[in-house]
């Protein structure tokens, strides 16, 4: 399985520019954010130029254009999850979907099987980015439930030798990372689910940095809920997914209310339509969706799985290179069984910070950083890390320079 990584450069015009000078762009932080190919620009423009009007509202050609945009990828998302269009909400990132699931359990009415309160327990991890941990943290204080977690074993693994603990009768949900955004780690699902779903707690899968790179299916991982972003996957910023099963959305209670989500309206009160719907109140991020629905064709035409492979390719050859430079040590797994193309490391003696300047000066674009997931950083006694993180667009010669990179800036702040 392989792709051809030079054919796909053309198709995103960033990689037409040069970086400081006449470097070209090396770019490894597709983990924070990924780079658009010309598709998705010109679905986005082609929305604006086009067919602009708001989706759901007025009866002329351009509000119908409009609506079919929409809806369509809606069921571009739909099928690439393998779930039907009713259980796809959008919203404007994944972070906002993490909220809405949150805000929706503390908007339940007691007697609902949604209510959570005191004595009730949350259950998240220690590799969590902040947009899975704060969000729960906030429903606990919220609510008076508690919040409990599984560490990180030294080697970057979930520790799950206390799962019956952790996961108990008390249990309500349980939010998790899927990829790793610091170590690459990706965890094992079945037991963490099975036992979640043996005490009725509900199981949301924080996807943000599994979906855009490898196949997810959500019938075969039998979560609740499945959250990602669309600027990571090729996508535009501004649009995210909440994906949940049915019968859940429709029962739950709205986050955001307003215009396009409701069934009747009084002056006293209003009754709310059947999911998506009763989540996207408001004019939706119309140009972003349908520019999210070009990003997963753009995708699918490459194959999932191609991209997945490829991209296991360039960790094993990024690990076997850095592991050579002297003083150098991974945060994070590394054999690449279970484990994605996200690379942290430290080198001893120089700061992340200076060491992420030193390549940006010789063209390549990494993430320096605590990296959104502070409890994790502590984990590891480190207060930064330099991660390189791939995608369907980097290829060996990349690697190559992060390689060569990280031993010139070695030697440039420690053997001078
Ligand atoms: N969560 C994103 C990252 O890992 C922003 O960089």
């Amino acid at each position: 399985m392989t792709i051809n990584v030079a054919s796909i450069k053309k198709d995103f015009p960033i990689f037409g520019r040069l970086i400081r000078g006449d470097n070209r762009l090396v770019y490894l932080d597709s983990a924070a954010t990924s780079q658009k190919p010309n598709s998705v620009l010109d679905a986005e423009r082609d929305f604006y130029t086009l067919h602009n009007a708001a989706a759901h509202r007025g009866a002329h050609q351009l509000a119908e254009e409009a609506t079919e945009l929409y809806e369509g990828a809606r069921e571009r998302v739909a099928q690439f999850l393998g779930a039907t269009s009713e259980e796809v909400v959008f919203t404007k990132s994944a972070t906002e979907s993490i909220n809405l699931v949150a805000y929706s359990l503390s908007n339940a009415e007691p007697g609902s099987k949604f209510h959570i309160a005191a004595g009730d327990e949350i259950v998240v991890s220690e590799m969590e980015h902040h947009a899975n941990l704060i969000p729960w943290q906030e429903l606990c204080r919220r609510t008076g439930a508690r919040l409990r977690w599984f560490s990180v074993n030294d080697d970057g693994r979930l520790d799950l030798s206390n799962l019956d603990a952790i996961i108990n009768k008390k249990t309500r949900i349980v939010a998790i990372t899927h990829q790793s955004n610091v170590l690459g780690t990706i965890n094992p699902l079945d037991s963490i689910v099975k036992a979640a779903h043996a005490v009725n707690a509900l199981v949301l899968l924080d996807a943000c940095q599994s979906v855009p790179h490898f196949k997810v299916d959500v019938a075969n991982l039998g979560v609740d809920f499945l959250t990602f972003s669309g600027h990571k996957m090729l996508g535009p910023t501004g649009v995210g997914v909440l994906w949940g099963r049915q019968e859940l959305l429709d029962e739950m209670p709205p986050f955001l209310t307003g215009g396009s989500m409701i069934e009747n309206v009084t002056m006293e009160s209003a009754t709310y339509l059947a999911a998506p719907k009763r989540f996207e109140a408001g004019v939706p991020n119309m140009a972003q969706a349908v520019g999210l629905g070009a990003a997963i064709d753009y995708l699918t035409n490459i194959g999932l799985d191609a991209i997945h492979q490829h991209e296991i390719d360039l960790t094993r050859r990024a690990i076997e290179g850095l592991r050579s430079i002297s003083g150098l040590t991974f945060v994070g797994p590394t054999d690449v069984s279970m484990r994605g193309g996200v690379i942290s490391f430290e080198v001893k003696g120089i700061h992340p910070h200076d060491l992420g300047q030193a390549l940006d000066q010789y063209g390549i674009a990494v993430r320096t950083g605590h990296h959104c997931a502070w409890p994790l950083m502590r984990r590891f006694g480190a207060v930064a890390t330099t991660r390189a993180s791939f995608y369907l667009y980097n290829d060996l010669q990349d690697v190559e320079d992060l390689v060569g990179g990280v031993e010139r800036a070695r030697a440039y702040f420690l053997e001078r």
